[in-house]
């Protein structure tokens, strides 16, 4: 079927409703658009498991702070319409933030203690955002399996809280992270990196491998483990690190000791670019 790009709700209601009608599965994969291979493993996943795939592609304003980088946030439509058209996407959402956010728009959605740590600390009001942007997108498109990344691991847990506590009929499916050969985990915002900082954001990755690593070892300690990345990534002179946190990986409080399925997140910033990256790890 030939790609289809809309801007509007009734738009999107109207294109989704030939596949619901032939009971096909809809799939939806939301984004900030500026696409590349972390999100196309996400496309790929939504084509092979279901029948007929939106992609929504909108900056979405209410998860950006006043000091972010929401103006200059790269829009290269064109081409992320290109890349959807390659990998076989039926409909494309691509609404203006006033058709999401019409004058007198009020209404929050709060995950209250998933997003308040690790990079909530730091960026106040985001998953707040993130999870109403992604409840009136699943309003909107009403798809059966909607496909998030674990790069971003705070916002699948925040999501999927969101989910099972207001009963949302949704199945969410968590994708790997995708990454450079170097190991850079892939971002839209790698772009704004200069050739020196995209040298030295390698250490994220180093670090947390490092410390997974450990943890295989028989390394249990997270406070150890803890000053061990921030030793890593010290080596990279650029990098002033935001945080480094080892959390439970349900609820994303910090552990201790290393006893259950546990998360090792980082944030790192270079210049005014903040880059984050986690590993998943279990004992034994
Ligand atoms: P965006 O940053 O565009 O990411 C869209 C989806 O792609 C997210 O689920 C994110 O986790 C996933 N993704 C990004 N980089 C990835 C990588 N290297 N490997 C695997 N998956 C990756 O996340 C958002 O947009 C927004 O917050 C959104 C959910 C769309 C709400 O506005």
């Amino acid at each position: 079927m030939p790609l289809k790009i809309v801007k509007t709700v009734a738009e999107v209601r109207q294109a989704v409703a030939e596949p619901r009608g032939r009971r096909a599965r809809i799939g939806l994969v939301p984004t900030m658009g500026a696409l590349h291979a972390g999100h196309v493993s996400l496309i790929r996943a939504a084509r092979h498991e279901t029948g007929f795939v939106v992609v929504s592609i909108f900056v979405n304003p209410l998860q950006f702070g006043p000091q972010e980088d929401l103006s200059r946030y790269p829009r290269p439509f064109e081409r992320d319409v290109e890349i959807c058209r390659h990998e076989q996407v039926d409909l494309i959402f691509h609404p203006e933030p006033a058709t999401l956010y019409p004058p007198g728009f009020q209404t929050r959605v709060d995950v209250a203690e998933l997003q308040k740590g690790l990079c909530g600390a730091s960026r106040p009001g985001h998953f707040r955002g993130v999870a109403t942007v992604v409840l009136k997108l699943f309003n909107i498109v009403q798809p059966d399996v909607a496909y998030f990344g674990q790069k971003d691991a705070q916002q699948t847990r925040v999501i999927q809280r969101m989910v099972y506590d207001l009963d949302v009929p949704v199945e969410i499916t968590v994708c790997p992270i995708v990454r450079e050969p170097d190991g850079l985990a892939l971002s839209s915002r790698n772009q704004y990196l200069d050739a020196n900082q995209r040298q030295q954001a390698t250490a994220l990755n180093e670090a947390l491998e490092e410390a997974r690593q450990r943890v295989a070892a028989g390394e249990r300690d997270a406070g150890r483990l803890i000053a061990g990345v921030r030793q890593r990534i010290s080596t990279a002179p650029a990098a002033v690190v935001d945080y480094v946190a080892i959390v439970d990986a349900d609820t994303l409080q910090p552990v201790e000791t290393v006893a259950r399925p546990t998360l090792l997140a980082v944030a790192v910033f270079f210049g005014a670019t903040r880059l984050i990256d986690n590993v998943l790890v279990s004992p034994g």
